[in-house]
């Protein structure tokens, strides 16, 4: 059972999916971290009236706040589950041209979080029962013209979690990778075609129907034969993606 959590990125739709469904399964102790502290403070406000949860908030910038340093560590003890929902498409386009931009979308996706995941992976967490699951994205598998940041930023963080995974084999603590597909959020309005997309409910309600696994999943599952095509689609189909 899950019974408190620390969320990394509280304002994505699915990490606010993630926290409502945890509260209607007993979950009373929410940290939440967000670079907009009004709307984090909003779903702090659901929580509490909701469920009479316990709910601290606090705020970064993974753009500025890039070093260990840096990292305020919550003074509310430990957590049976650490989120990390935090990310950014950015601007595709524009990443082309300006490597500004291209590293903005690294610092968002990977070299922001890698503070955050190292505080987290202490030696005495992992040798405790826990688990951290991470958001990736189906488009760490295969680079693709339209979004090659992203999908770099994505395949880097699979790896470095894939790593931590098989450091955490035979350990107590549990790493999940959520390989996640399109799903209907601000992140991907007007970019996604709507019949491929799944809610953030959905998402939330499949990661918890088991909630001990560990490992990379994909989300729906179905995205994993449709990405073993995509990863053998010769490039002349490829560069059309
Ligand atoms: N939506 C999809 O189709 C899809 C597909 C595959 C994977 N994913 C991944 O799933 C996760 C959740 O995505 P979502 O769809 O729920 O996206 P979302 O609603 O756009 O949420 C993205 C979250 O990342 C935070 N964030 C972005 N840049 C930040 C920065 N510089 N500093 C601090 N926080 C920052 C956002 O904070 P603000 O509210 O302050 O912007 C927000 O909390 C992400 O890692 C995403 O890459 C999404």
């Amino acid at each position: 059972m899950i019974r408190s959590v620390f969320v990394l990125g509280s304002t994505s739709d699915v990490a606010k999916a993630i926290c409502l469904e945890l509260g209607r399964r007993g979950c009373s102790r929410f940290h939440l971290l967000a670079r907009n502290g009004v709307a984090n403070q909003q779903l702090a406000s659901v929580l509490q009236q909701r469920f009479a949860a316990v709910v601290s908030t606090d705020t970064t910038d993974l753009l500025a706040d890039a070093s260990l340093e840096q990292v305020r560590w919550p003074e509310v003890g430990e957590f049976d589950l650490y989120l990390v929902t935090a990310g950014s498409l950015g601007d595709a386009e524009l990443a082309r041209c300006d490597a500004g931009e291209a590293l903005r979308i690294l610092a968002a996706n990977v070299s922001g979080l890698i503070p955050w995941i190292t505080a987290i992976a202490t030696p005495e967490r992992l040798a405790r029962f826990g688990r951290l699951w991470v958001f990736s994205s189906v488009a760490a598998d295969r680079g693709r013209p339209s979004n090659y940041h992203y999908g770099a930023a994505k395949a880097a963080l699979t790896a470095l979690c894939e790593g931590l995974l098989l450091r955490c084999h035979g350990k107590p603590f549990a790493v999940r990778i959520i390989k996640a597909g399109f799903m209907a959020t601000p992140m991907t309005v007007g970019k996604a075609p709507s019949a491929l997309c799944v809610t953030p409910g959905s998402v939330a309600r499949d990661l918890l129907r088991r909630p001990n696994r560990r490992g990379i999943e994909y989300l729906p599952w179905w995205w994993s034969p449709l990405m073993l095509l995509i990863r053998h689609l010769p490039d002349s189909i490829a560069s059309k993606l």
